[in-house]
């Protein structure tokens, strides 16, 4: 099977690619700069113009969409959701039998403005002739580990203690995309989340004991709606089955024992 995958290049893009490629799929890999890889083909293609896509969709039996831009404006809307459509004119037109997006477990109930494009997106993949499968995966390690480096800047980790996080290991999430796409379509949404659900204060303890670092967590209450949803759970799943690496693991192999900063 001949798999196009947007986003090739970024964190779970770079798991996905070995991934398939093991898994036996011929993978053409999408990115807006010219790239590289002796392992992949990759094509040049841009979700906020179309340029390259038709060519990048062509010959394709299903087109992996990890391609984002976060950040909630305007810029999302374009890439996210106008791209998507994009992407998803040019996968009907090649005759692509499977459109499988990777979207968040919560962007149906958490209120950031990045979540209402990814539900958008969801929509517009739902809503196209392409036969379709979305998959919501909670937050990758390295995701929260560069969030928690960016809010210690400054000294203290400032962050709603009560906040739960399900982290999933994006080797694994690859694993869960290659089940899908050998699977076929299922004109639905799945979830996938990692095997715990951690307290922020938790994993935040968790973090600076293996950074070997001294960052204080200076404790705010979210207000609002966006602070009950993420304390009540919006970023988790009861889904099963679940990824079996822990945030624990990811930190162990990160940070080793060597306490480095
Ligand atoms: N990070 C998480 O914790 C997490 C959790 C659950 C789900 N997800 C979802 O999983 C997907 C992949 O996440 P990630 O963390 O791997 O993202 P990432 O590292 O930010 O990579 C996203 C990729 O999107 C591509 N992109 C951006 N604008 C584009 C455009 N105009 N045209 C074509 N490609 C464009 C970029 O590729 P080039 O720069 O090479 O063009 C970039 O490598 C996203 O859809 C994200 O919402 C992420």
């Amino acid at each position: 099977m001949k798999v196009l995958v947007t986003g090739a290049g970024g964190t779970l893009g770079r798991a996905v690619l070995p991934r398939l490629r093991a898994d036996g799929f011929a993978v053409r890999a999408m990115s807006r700069r010219p790239r590289h890889d002796p392992g992949a083909d990759w094509v040049v293609a841009d979700l906020d113009t179309g340029a390259g896509l038709a060519g990048a969709v062509a010959g394709a039996d299903a087109v992996l969409h990890l391609a984002s831009l976060p950040g909630g404006g305007a810029r999302t809307h374009r890439v996210d959701v106008l791209g998507t459509r994009r992407l998803a004119v040019a996968a009907t037109s090649a005759g692509v039998g499977h459109l499988l997006y990777v979207s968040i477990v919560g962007v149906d109930r958490v209120p950031y403005p990045y979540y209402r494009h990814k539900l958008a997106a969801e929509q517009v993949v739902a809503a196209g002739p392409v036969p379709w499968t979305v998959l919501r995966a909670t937050q990758f390690p390295p995701f929260l580990d560069r969030l928690l480096r960016t809010m210690s800047r400054l000294g203290p980790v400032i962050g709603d203690p009560g906040v739960l996080a399900q982290p999933v290991d994006q080797h694994e999430v690859a694993g869960r995309l290659a089940e899908r796409l050998t699977a076929g379509p299922v004109n639905g949404i799945e979830e996938y989340g990692g095997p715990q659900v951690l307290r922020f204060d938790d994993a935040v303890r968790a973090w600076r004991a293996a950074r070997g670092g001294y960052r204080p967590l200076l404790p705010v209450r979210f207000p609002g709606r966006l602070g009950r949803e993420l304390r009540a759970g919006g970023l988790t799943t009861t889904a099963t089955p679940t990824g079996k690496r822990t945030w624990a693991d990811h930190l162990a192999d990160t940070y080793g024992g060597t306490g480095q900063r």
